[in-house]
């Protein structure tokens, strides 16, 4: 379903020609890259809190604000090109389309396939056109740029497989369109979640806003990232209760037996992150927001396995680091600069592939402080 959209990027691909495209884009996510990340995140929010500054009093959509930001960063920061408005709305409207439907189409009963003409598919056939406008449209202007930077994008048109050709258009179409829908749909959803949770939980967001308010006046260093304990437990603590993809699938490459259950060969298996995230056998309390209780958590050995937002194994989120750092400094801004209050009552959780805070978070925005 998902590759409807994304083709054979990434998230879709499997065996060999996976792990040849994984070991070619991983270094696009090393250190190098994470400080122009925090850089431009810097920038991109600093920019959306001065512009609430205009809208104090007003109420706003917390998840559609997200959405732009997210999706500004990582296209300046992956593919070095500025989004405009108008294509930052086609592409979270067109997103969120894709994700209903394709939920649905995984619900049906009966499937019906993309081919046939029935309005549902022709309106998915357009969306996925519209962004297929996009990204190509980014592509084709880097390919004219007499001095192109060094950035994901051109990583993936310079790669040479061990043969010496090159990747084809259709194959970088699909690891931007995966990276750009990848990059921001679960950040997006992990920050509206955080925040409906920090609202509903004063003294948290007190300890975070201890924690943040010297950038109040002075922005956080890329070296001040690992030093912001508070922040990284909210952020834990918020994906381990609405964790951003619930489900993850993989296909048994043998026979295994698991808790005496017997798995055969090629059977798809579901992991329910969400499930495994609240069990009451490994988390006390399951239900309740304590960010505290990762202060002590050792993320390594099994335990990888007790709290995995970002998955498991091999396959593993290539931007997660990407991902903390970026959760991270939007919400030490945001928590030292902006005073908002929750308006939304009851923020029903969507779980579509990812699984999203209803329609979005609403908040009131009081006093921004720029
Ligand atoms: C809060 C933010 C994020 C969450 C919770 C998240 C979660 C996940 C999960 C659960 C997977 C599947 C892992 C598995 O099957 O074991 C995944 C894969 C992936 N994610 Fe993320 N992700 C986030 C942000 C990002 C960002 C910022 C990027 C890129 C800029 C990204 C790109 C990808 C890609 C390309 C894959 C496929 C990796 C592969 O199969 O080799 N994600 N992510």
């Amino acid at each position: 379903m998902l590759a409807l959209l994304l083709g054979n990027g990434l998230v879709t691909n499997g065996g060999d020609s996976w792990h040849k495209q994984r070991t070619m884009i991983q270094p696009a996510f090393h250190r190098e890259t994470l400080k122009r990340i925090h850089d431009i995140t810097v920038d991109s929010t600093n920019e959306l809190i001065t512009a609430w500054k205009a809208k104090e009093g007003s109420d706003i959509n917390f998840t559609r604000e997200m959405a732009a930001l997210t999706i500004d960063i990582v296209a300046k920061s992956l593919f070095t090109t500025d989004i405009t408005n108008d294509n930052i709305q086609t592409v979270w409207h067109n997103i969120n389309y894709l994700n209903e439907a394709a939920d649905h189409m995984i619900r049906g009963l009966i499937r019906i396939p993309v081919s046939v003409p029935i309005p549902r598919h022709v309106k998915m056939k357009k969306y996925i056109a519209e962004l297929d406008a996009i990204i190509y449209g980014i592509i084709d202007r880097r390919k004219q740029e007499k001095d192109p930077p060094h950035d994901l994008l051109q990583l993936l048109l310079e790669a040479r497989y061990e043969d010496g050709t090159g990747m084809t258009d259709l194959q970088i179409r699909d690891e931007v369109m995966t990276i750009f829908v990848a990059g921001h749909e679960t950040t997006v959803n992990a920050l509206s979640w955080t925040w409906y949770l920090l609202k509903q939980h004063a003294a948290e967001e007190q300890k975070l806003k201890e924690e943040s308010i010297r950038f109040e006046n002075a922005n956080p260093a890329f070296e001040d990232i690992p030093t912001l304990a508070v922040g990284r437990n909210v952020m834990n603590e918020s994906m381990r209760l609405y964790p951003p993809v619930p489900i993850v699938g993989r296909i048994a490459v043998q026979p295994d037996e698991v808790m005496g259950y017997h798995i055969p060969t090629n059977v798809q298996i579901a992991i329910n992150i969400a499930g495994v995230h609240r069990h009451p056998s490994f988390w006390p309390n399951p239900n309740d927001f304590i960010p505290e209780r990762f202060s002590n958590f050792d993320m390594k050995g099994d335990n990888r396995f007790l709290f995995m937002p970002f998955g498991g194994g091999p396959r593993i989120c290539i931007g997660n680091n990407f991902a903390m750092l970026e959760m991270q400094i939007i919400n030490a801004l945001l928590s030292a600069k902006v005073d908002m209050e929750l308006v939304s009552t009851n923020v029903v959780p969507k779980a579509l592939i990812t699984l999203k805070p209803g329609d979005g978070v609403l908040m009131k925005i009081k006093a921004v402080r720029v």
